[in-house]
């Protein structure tokens, strides 16, 4: 059945008056304009949707059927319409933001106050390695991405937010706790547990450990931070992570953050999309809401 809207709409008129001469008036037609848009219809559904008694206009079941759908079909429009017009603000809408592993220590909070405030827009949140972020971003898959600085080879647009220091951990029972200024020479002599390669936190390390020309020796890789605090928890060695990532294990004191000349790394956490990219009214909000509030709502965990 081929039915045009403006054909539903006509219809919807006639059978509401039940007279032609009305509805064309209410939609500014000539009565023969409606009476052929209604011959039309009738023709397309193969039935015939009213039927003349004497000077009265009345509904076949058909006739009915087809106003009950016809009025149907344009609630759903009007809904619509309301849908894409509030999607056109920030009231609804979606955003989804994909994340550095190590962020996942605060964009949950940071989305969390940003839902508070816009109760209608629905969130996803993906935490994945810095590789998958940057191919996120480049193949449009994500609104807007957080994680540490963006290699220069790729079109990027991106803003600093909050820093993200870097530091040694230590289990409390470790022999260089609660040493001062340790030189960073001594550190030679300890073993590491790291992120795996494609991490932020790890290259940024290696970087760091190659410039002060340290040979640095590690053990055991991890995909996680977790994994690597549980491990320098248990005595596997030293580790070097986020501060972010410290906030109930410095608050148990279940590990120590030592003290070590040169840390801690300096490094600084960005808001980031293609270039060119349109960023929808919902992440253009969030992305402002992340650079003016983000020190307020999450707190670096502090070093005791
Ligand atoms: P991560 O850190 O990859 O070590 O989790 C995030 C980043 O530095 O981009």
């Amino acid at each position: 059945m081929h039915v045009t809207l403006r054909q539903m709409r006509v219809f919807e008129a006639v059978a509401r008056h039940l007279s032609y001469t009305r509805a064309a008036e209410e939609l500014f037609l000539t009565q023969p304009a409606v009476s052929m848009q209604i011959k039309q219809l009738e023709e397309n559904v193969g039935l015939p949707l009213f039927e003349q008694l004497g000077k009265r206009l009345f509904l076949t079941d058909a006739g009915e059927e087809m106003l009950r759908c016809s009025r149907a079909v344009s609630r759903q429009l009007k809904e619509a319409e309301e849908i894409v017009e509030d999607m056109k603000g920030v009231r609804r809408g979606r955003l989804q933001v994909v994340v550095a592993s190590t962020a996942g220590y605060f964009a949950p909070r940071l989305l969390t106050a940003f839902a508070k405030e816009h109760e209608g827009v629905t969130i996803s949140l993906d935490l994945t390695n810095r590789e998958n972020v940057l191919r996120q971003v480049m193949d449009n898959e994500t609104d807007l991405a957080i994680m540490g600085q963006p290699p220069g080879e790729y079109d990027l647009e991106s803003e600093p937010f909050m820093e993200n220091p870097l530091v040694v951990i230590a289990a409390p029972d470790h022999p260089l706790t609660g040493s001062k200024r340790i030189p960073l020479k001594r550190l030679q002599d300890e073993t590491f547990v790291v992120r795996e390669r494609g991490s932020g936190t790890r290259s940024a390390t290696e970087r760091f450990f190659r410039k002060k020309e340290i040979s640095w020796q590690y053990g055991m890789e991890m995909t996680s931070n977790e994994a690597i605090k549980q491990s320098v928890m248990a005595g596997m060695g030293l580790g070097v992570v986020s501060l972010h990532t410290l906030e109930l294990e410095l608050e148990a004191g279940r590990l120590v953050v030592l003290n070590v000349a040169g840390f801690p790394i300096m490094r600084n956490w960005f808001l980031v999309h293609r270039k060119g990219k349109r960023l929808s009214p919902v992440a253009q909000v969030f992305r402002d809401f992340v650079l003016e509030r983000a020190g307020e709502v999450w707190q670096m965990p502090r070093v005791a």
